[in-house]
């Protein structure tokens, strides 16, 4: 596999400056070399620049940096699209409103390819405002709902092929304010929140999406947000929210994409290197990749413990 490094050093779609330092700490903690150790390629494509900005407007005065993130969505949808024929990207944050553009481009690709695009959403929250129901106004509040195609987006480009919520998984979240919850009882999406995931453990829930995947020949999209993690081993991360997937529940989610090779598109987002702890929490993003992209610690037959 070639593996395509896109930086987005974006911290607008929140309040809290430092994500922008994320793709350089992406690189300073070894993310190309951690690839290169799995028998893959690593092309760097460096950072994505802001483009001049529009005039954008919402009704919702709570909402801030609208213009910036409208332009760095067309940017990202723009440069996901090119990666998506060349290899495997991974979209290095910046703060979670760079999906609004990555999964934009993948799935203007997926569209142009015939095949249906799934979503896999690790993450403490389930991002699923629109510009009209978020209170804080953060936009990296809001990516899934875009992506759904939901209303509200107006200032936004008009999402190609809107991903139906079946074909959404939210994995790991346990914080969902109301008119998110509102919105996604409407409906399919699959919610693997942490009651389902205490109860039933990481795996079956997660095989069983997969499975939908494959049943489909569709690609997958995995967005991974570090407070999907626990805060304790990863604080570098301004929303973080307690009782978060462990080390070992996080690598073998990741061991668990890897065998199943659906994997087409990844997001490593909302790393704040400014609130890291000798790099821990940028090491294990890298770690996590370098599971997804197949390392092992003993070498056996795929879907040997299936
Ligand atoms: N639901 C909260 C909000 O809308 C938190 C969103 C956190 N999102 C994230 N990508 N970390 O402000
Ligand atoms: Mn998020
Ligand atoms: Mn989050
Ligand atoms: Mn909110």
């Amino acid at each position: 596999k070639t593996c395509i490094l896109i930086g987005a050093p974006i911290d607008t779609g929140q309040k809290r400056a430092g994500c922008l330092m994320g793709p350089a700490a992406y690189r300073v903690a070894g993310l190309a070399q951690a690839i290169a150790d799995t028998g893959n390629r690593a092309e760097d494509w460096g950072d994505l620049a802001l483009p001049a900005l529009g005039d954008a407007t919402c009704p919702n005065p709570a909402v801030h940096s609208l213009a910036e993130t409208v332009g760095w969505t067309a940017a990202l949808a723009d440069a996901a699209l090119r990666a998506m024929g060349r290899g495997f990207p991974i979209f290095l944050g910046g703060d979670h409103s760079l999906s609004l553009g990555s999964v934009a481009g993948v799935a203007a690709h997926a569209q142009a390819a015939g095949r249906p695009l799934f979503v896999l959403w690790l993450d403490a929250h389930s991002d699923y405002h629109t510009p009209l129901t978020t209170a804080s106004g953060n936009l990296h509040g809001t990516p899934v709902a875009y992506i759904a195609g939901e209303p509200g987006f107006d200032a936004f480009p008009p999402f190609p092929a809107p991903v139906a919520p079946e074909r959404i998984c939210l994995y790991g979240i346990r914080s969902v304010d109301g008119p998110e919850h509102a919105g996604l009882l409407k409906t399919d999406a699959t919610i693997c929140d942490m009651r389902v995931l205490d109860e039933r453990g990481i795996v079956a829930p997660l095989r069983e999406f997969l499975d939908k995947v494959r049943a489909e020949n569709g690609l997958l999209h995995v967005s991974l947000d570090v407070d999907f993690l626990d805060p304790g081993i990863a604080p570098a991360v301004g929303t973080t929210v307690p009782g978060g997937i462990t080390f070992r529940e996080a690598h073998l989610v990741m061991e668990l994409l890897h065998e199943s090779g659906l994997v087409t598109s990844l997001d490593l987002v909302e790393l704040n290197p400014f609130l890291d702890e000798r790099g821990r929490t940028a090491k294990l993003m890298v770690d996590l990749v370098g599971s997804l992209m197949g390392r092992k610690v003993f070498d056996r037959p795929t879907r040997s413990f299936g």
